[in-house]
Formats: C-alpha cells, sequence, structure tokens
C-alpha cells in the first residue's frame, strides 16, 4: 500500500510554547496512527526540542546548506537531525519571495539535507524550479516534492484540481515513480478528497489549516 502524507507547516505561528504544546497535544490525541498516513507537522525551529509524540514526526521549515561555522543565525541540518527532526521544508514560495532564495540556494539546501540523512520536502510552483532545485541529485529516495502554487497559497482560493492534476503528471516525469508528490495552497476537509481522488496526489502539506487540530485532523482521515 502506497504511503500518504500529511505535512502541517505552521510557519511563523504560534507566538509561545505553551500553545503550541496545545496544538501538537490535541492532533496527538485525535490522529490516527496508520502505516500508509505519514502525519507531520513542521513547527517554528523554537517550538521542536518541546514537541514530542509517537505518532507525529517532526520537521523544520527551511535550513542552512552548511554544517557548522560563522553562519549568523542559520540552523545545520545535523542540528535539526539532533533534535530528532526527520523532514525538512525547503524551497517555499514565501521564503523564495521574502528571503530571496534561488533555485541554486534551495539545491544547495536539498543536498545538505539529503546528506544528513533527513527527508526534504521540495516546494515548487514550476518545472524550472524543479529542475533548478535537483540539479546534481540522483538518490531521490528521501525526497519529497510538493507542488505549491503560489495563488493558492494563504489565499482560501485552492487551484483548479485538474490544473494541479497535469502538474502532478510533469513533476513525476521528471522524477521517481514512487517519489510523493504533494498539493499544498488552501487545502482543507472540504477540498482535500479531490487532489488525492482527481488528481492523484499522495497527500498535502497544509499551512493554515494545520493550525486548527481538528480541522488538520479531518484532513489526516480523508486519507485513511
Ligand atoms: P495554506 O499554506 O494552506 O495556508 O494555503 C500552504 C503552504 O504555504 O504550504
Amino acid at each position: 500500500m502506497k504511503k500518504l502524507y500529511v505535512v502541517g507547516n505552521w510557519k511563523c505561528n504560534p507566538q509561545t510554547l505553551l500553545e503550541a504544546k496545545r496544538i501538537f497535544g490535541a492532533v496527538s490525541k485525535m490522529v490516527k496512527e496508520r502505516k500508509s498516513l505519514e502525519t507531520v507537522l513542521c513547527p517554528p525551529f523554537i517550538f521542536i526540542p518541546g514537541l514530542k509524540g509517537k505518532k507525529i514526526k517532526i520537521g523544520a521549515q527551511d535550513c542552512y546548506w552548511e554544517g557548522k561555522g560563522p553562519f549568523t543565525g542559520e540552523i545545520s541540518p545535523d542540528q535539526l537531525k539532533n533534535l530528532g527532526a526527520e523532514y525538512v521544508i525547503l524551497g517555499h514560495s514565501e521564503r523564495r519571495r521574502w528571503q530571496k532564495e534561488t533555485d541554486l540556494m534551495i539545491n544547495m539546501k536539498v543536498k545538505a539535507v539529503l546528506a544528513a540523512g533527513l527527508k526534504a520536502i521540495l516546494c515548487v510552483e514550476k518545472e524550472s524550479q524543479l529542475e533548478g532545485s535537483l540539479k546534481g541529485i540522483g538518490d531521490f529516495n528521501n525526497l519529497l516534492v510538493a507542488f505549491e502554487p503560489v495563488s493558492a497559497i494563504g489565499t482560501g482560493k485552492p487551484y483548479d484540481v485538474n490544473a494541479a492534476g497535469k502538474m502532478n503528471l510533469t513533476i513525476r516525469k521528471k522524477i521517481k515513480k514512487d517519489t510523493p508528490i504533494l498539493y499544498g495552497g488552501s487545502v482543507n476537509s472540504g477540498n482535500a478528497r479531490d487532489y488525492i481522488e482527481k488528481a492523484g496526489f499522495d497527500g498535502f502539506l497544509v499551512g493554515g489549516a494545520s493550525l486548527n487540530p481538528e480541522e488538520f485532523v479531518k484532513i489526516t482521515r480523508i486519507l485513511i
């Protein structure tokens, strides 16, 4: 049975560890553990040490490409791994926009994350980003790709399911046949099913709805 993924990206939320623990605890309590479902939450770096639970894997929202050294403010893949993180989101459109991340920078990050034995969730909106970010990478074993159309991110306007399905096929042609491809962009419990059943995705990258435990868990239930 193929594995499906629901990855929650908390972005720059919440404001306190107490609230982070409340959300995480509520999801942990309600979410079902299944071999065919991987539930991942990606909090801000600072909350990672405070969030532990058997049913939920932990991811980070970014990391640096160097392992250590004079890089003020950066976090390395090994530091994340040592805290128990297993996934790292890379190339999110918000970082491309606000931190001016380029495909070359994201490519270096993907390489560093894979070299550390972590799983990379590479966000792309178009083919050129996929190619640029995966340049020189031959081993896709720990890679997941998330199709994240900017028009759908944080807008409440999910991308057209047929168009998303076409993009899914386009991405699939460029990567291995068992690399998970997720959809991200205004996913909620009402629209999620179509992206699996009609557009053929292997799961979701969920932003806003991942801060609401009931809604997030409802999305996971669609996959089991
Ligand atoms: P959204 O965000 O679900 O709030 O649209 C998705 C994302 O940024 O990954």
